[in-house]
């Protein structure tokens, strides 16, 4: 018999089981039960996540022949059940908005919706991705949407429903399918190894559920790529055998790059990532996601569980990870977050992206407040970055040697707005020793914003220079200075940025 992948295989049959989708089967099914059916349905959400399905159950449950009425538990065996399963059904029409675009279709669509159904109930018409319609198209099916024949249903689906025109919505009863949680695609994937009658090793089933990226279509896809190896036990090992081998690589050698200051390397990767097919918001949030892991594995240590790394590159990426320090990782994942959000709405996207990584490469001298009030302590001077644009006492190198250091780059190209970070940890004051600079509750000088574009200020909220004062503070002192909320505020601020606590001293402020 050939060989059924397994997405079809295991499509869902009942609203209960679709996974991770309570709320909308939820919804569906009191809709069904107490008989108040809409005539145009829009389900949202990204690919593989039971969208297709979901309209196939309803198609069902309108139409199961075994039944006068629609239902919940549709049959599974009479001629309706069965052909719409296999979307061949002659009263659910099936239709793909992508490669069907034109007004002549939907017209064509719309002079059949005249006819009632050969034998089922309803005629229902599954549109899928249809954010792909003309214009023309949209506004020949809206006007089949206003007033349909009672036999007539629409069940739209599509991965990005800010294309859908809000008249087409507003006849629409929208639904919203979410990605689905790593946990839940494990447990499907258990019970359908089960069935296959596979073994597997746990670890493999929880990498790839995370690698599925919260689509239960791609985690499968996955998974049928194991099993067309013929094994009957799936390994850790396997499984890096299969994953394209640019997967992870590319992106470590980047975060590689950065780490070493190498803009120019980290461009021609970037070049690499996107000629292998990343679109520029993927390539952001992939990258996020990398720096994420490598946080991880910093903080947590090389052994927590909540990182999954293949064997193949865990020593990599483990001293990789040693290579930035926590203040670090918290901007980068800031100015990724930053980058990836404001691409979306750009033109410029590609230069963003570049710009935003010729910042994270040429880590000069960010340095976290913390790290500062510690060498204070010790009596040293301070050496920070002067604000954006000009370069300070050099080229710092990053985390490697001293890990109190962390890579932000003063340069200010028109790159997204420097972005506040989440608040870091609460600095804890190391132990006592004078002299010391310290944050100052009240707010009587704002600091100016030490960047290039006005963005990059936190609008309406000051920062409280830091300002040696005559006498050296108690660890008290410190605590109760750093745990003020404004003093909070500002020492995020500069993190964010950068601060030049010598220059503070000078009265000096332009506006
Ligand atoms: N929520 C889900 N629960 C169980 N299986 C799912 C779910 N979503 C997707 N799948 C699996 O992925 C395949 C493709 O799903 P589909 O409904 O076509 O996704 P979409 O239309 O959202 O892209 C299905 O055949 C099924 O095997
Ligand atoms: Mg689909
Ligand atoms: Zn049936």
């Amino acid at each position: 018999m050939a060989y059924k992948v397994l997405a079809r295989k295991y499509r869902s049959w009942t609203f209960d089981e679709l996974v991770g989708q309570e709320a909308v089967a939820t919804t569906l099914k009191n809709a069904i039960q107490t008989q108040r059916l809409h005539h145009g349905y829009l389900f949202c959400g990204t690919r593989g996540v039971g969208k297709t399905s979901a309209a196939r159950i309803l198609a069902r449950s309108l139409n199961c022949l075994s039944f006068d009425q629609p239902t919940v538990e549709p049959c599974r065996t009479c001629e309706s059940c069965v052909a719409i399963a296999e979307g061949q059904d002659v009263d659910v029409i099936e239709i793909d908005a992508a490669s069907n675009t034109g007004v002549d279709n939907i017209r064509e669509l719309r002079s059949n919706t005249l006819y009632r159904p050969a034998r089922a109930r309803f005629k229902i018409y599954i549109i899928d991705e249809v954010h792909m319609l003309s214009t023309g198209a949209f506004n020949a099916l809206l006007k089949t949407l206003e007033e349909p024949p009672g036999h007539v249903k629409f069940i739209m689906a599509t991965t990005e429903a800010k294309k859908v025109p809000a008249t087409i919505q507003s006849r629409c009863l929208r639904f919203d399918f979410r990605s689905i949680p790593a946990e839940k695609i494990a447990a499907h994937f258990e019970h359908i190894l089960q069935q296959e009658q596979i073994e597997v090793d746990p670890q493999v089933i929880r990498r790839v559920a995370r690698l599925a990226n919260g689509s239960m279509r791609d985690g499968l896809s996955l998974l049928d790529q194991l099993l067309s190896l013929g094994a009957d036990k799936l390994t850790m090992d396997m499984l890096d055998d299969v994953l394209p081998v640019s997967y992870d690589a590319t992106l470590t050698q980047l975060v590689e790059q950065l780490a070493e200051h190498d803009a120019g390397g980290a461009l021609v990767t970037l070049d690499a990532c996107l000629a292998s097919g990343y679109s520029l918001e993927r390539f952001a949030e992939a990258l996020a996601e990398q720096v994420r892991t490598l946080m991880l594995l910093n903080v947590c240590g090389p052994t927590t569980n909540l990182v999954e790394l293949p064997p193949a590159v865990a020593e990599r990426m483990i001293e990789l990870s040693k290579r930035f320090d926590q203040e670090a990782y918290v901007f980068m994942i800031s100015v990724l977050e930053e980058l990836r959000r404001n691409i979306r709405f750009s033109a410029l996207g590609r230069a963003l992206t570049e710009a935003a990584l010729v910042r994270l490469a040429s880590g000069t001298s960010y340095r976290s407040v913390q790290s500062l009030l510690a060498q204070l302590e010790s009596g040293g001077t301070v050496g920070v970055a002067a604000p954006a644009g000009q370069a300070a006492s050099g080229p710092r190198p990053m985390a490697s040697a001293a890990p109190a250091a962390a890579p932000v780059a003063p340069v200010a190209p028109p790159a997204p707005a420097v972005p506040r970070p989440t608040p870091a940890p609460p600095a804890t004051p190391r132990s006592p020793a004078p002299p010391v600079a310290r944050p100052e509750p009240a707010p009587s000088r704002p600091a100016k914003p030490p960047a290039s574009s006005g963005k990059q200020a936190l609008p309406g909220k000051p920062a409280t220079p830091a300002r040696s004062v005559p006498k050296p503070p108690t660890p008290e002192d410190l605590r109760a200075a750093t745990s003020e909320p404004l003093v909070r505020e500002a020492m995020d601020l500069f993190q964010a940025t950068l601060v030049n606590v010598e220059r503070q001293e000078q009265p000096k402020q332009k506006e």
